[in-house]
């Protein structure tokens, strides 16, 4: 005689089966493969920096790692699709200081970041330089400050979008040289860099990792580096602070999430690959060309990407309000 379950017990055991059911997806996790949404156009420092990870992670995980730039909108159009992503690990998001910046930046932003996300860690942290298109009028450093003071309005200044790491770094450099330059915006700075080399627009303030390259293969020049020291990768261009501009200093992070929800299990796992591949001879190796070092153990980590995420929001929002950056 088949027993027949009260219907008042029916829904609970639906969702126990739910459960089980989830956590064994979560135990065999990952069975197939991932996705890495990387919010800004290929090309740009933040997709080479993703694709290294996620060849790392291929390799650790067993399973193919796809990296895609739902880019637009500062970041936001990607960010937003991870967000509503279903939270089984299989789609996660690469992305630095805008994800902190654009709570600031949109009044309706759609989604929370961090409500809507889980953090699985730090991945890396590298500088930042003044490039320019090669003709463009200024012999060093003291003569392209000099440049800027008396041409601004002529002088044009690529960006990635309100908030981006290109767009701090723009704003920082015309603050401390007490400029106001005519700003162009991208979809990334990959798409920036091809008209800088294209001599379409004059200047962009770009992490290493989008720009040594075209640097060292004369596609390009750089005026400094923005921060207080030189660059190992390029020991000859001088530090920003070197002509006495003090206050200009900026290193871009980039995190790894999951949308909220994802099973503890699955966080677990995703961590655990980010550590080892931080600590990747390969990748570290690869960075390191590109001028970027791979975080510490400790900050390949949910709870070190949540309180650097947290400070980001405090510092960089007021930021940019006083730099009169209007919100969307
Ligand atoms: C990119 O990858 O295009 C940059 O990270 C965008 C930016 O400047 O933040």
């Amino acid at each position: 005689m088949p027993m027949t379950l009260p219907r008042i017990l029916r829904p609970l055991l639906a969702s126990a089966a739910a459960v089980l059911a989830f956590s064994a997806g979560a135990q065999d996790f990952p069975n197939r493969p991932l996705t890495m949404v990387m919010p800004y156009a290929p090309g740009g420092p933040g997709d080479v920096i993703t694709r290294v990870f996620a060849g790392a992670f291929q390799r650790i995980l067993g399973q193919q790692v796809v990296v895609e730039n739902p880019a637009g909108a500062s970041g936001t159009v990607g960010s937003g699709r991870v967000a509503r992503a279903k939270p089984d690990g299989y789609t996660l998001l690469m992305i630095h200081v805008s994800h902190a910046t654009n709570v600031a930046m949109f009044k309706n932003l759609p989604y929370d970041p961090v409500a809507d996300f889980e953090p699985i860690g730090s991945a890396t942290s590298g500088p930042m330089l003044i490039a320019a298109r090669t003709g463009f009028p200024a012999k060093d450093l003291p003569e392209f400050i000099s440049y800027l003071r008396a041409n601004a309005p002529k002088i044009s200044l690529a960006h990635a979008g309100v908030g981006s790491a290109s767009h701090l770094c723009g704003l920082m450099m015309q603050s401390v040289l007490g400029v106001k330059l005519n700003e162009i915006p991208y979809k990334g700075t990959g798409p920036a860099l091809n008209d800088l080399m294209g001599g379409q627009v004059d200047l962009l303030c770009d992490q290493t990792s989008g720009t040594v390259p075209s640097i060292k293969g004369g596609k390009i020049k750089a005026y400094a580096a923005a921060g207080r020291s030189r660059l190992p990768q390029l020991p000859e261009l001088p530090a920003i602070s070197e002509a006495g501009v003090q206050g200009f200093d900026i290193n871009i992070s980039f995190g790894l999430y999951a949308p909220k929800g994802t099973p503890k299990p699955v966080i677990d796992t995703l961590t655990a690959t980010l550590q080892k591949a931080v600590t990747d001879p390969e990748v570290r190796q690869r960075l390191e060309g590109m001028g970027v070092s791979a975080v510490s153990t400790e900050r390949a980590r949910p709870e070190a990407l949540r309180a650097h995420l947290r400070q980001e929001i405090e510092v960089l929002g007021g930021l940019l309000l006083r730099a009169g950056v209007k919100p969307d």
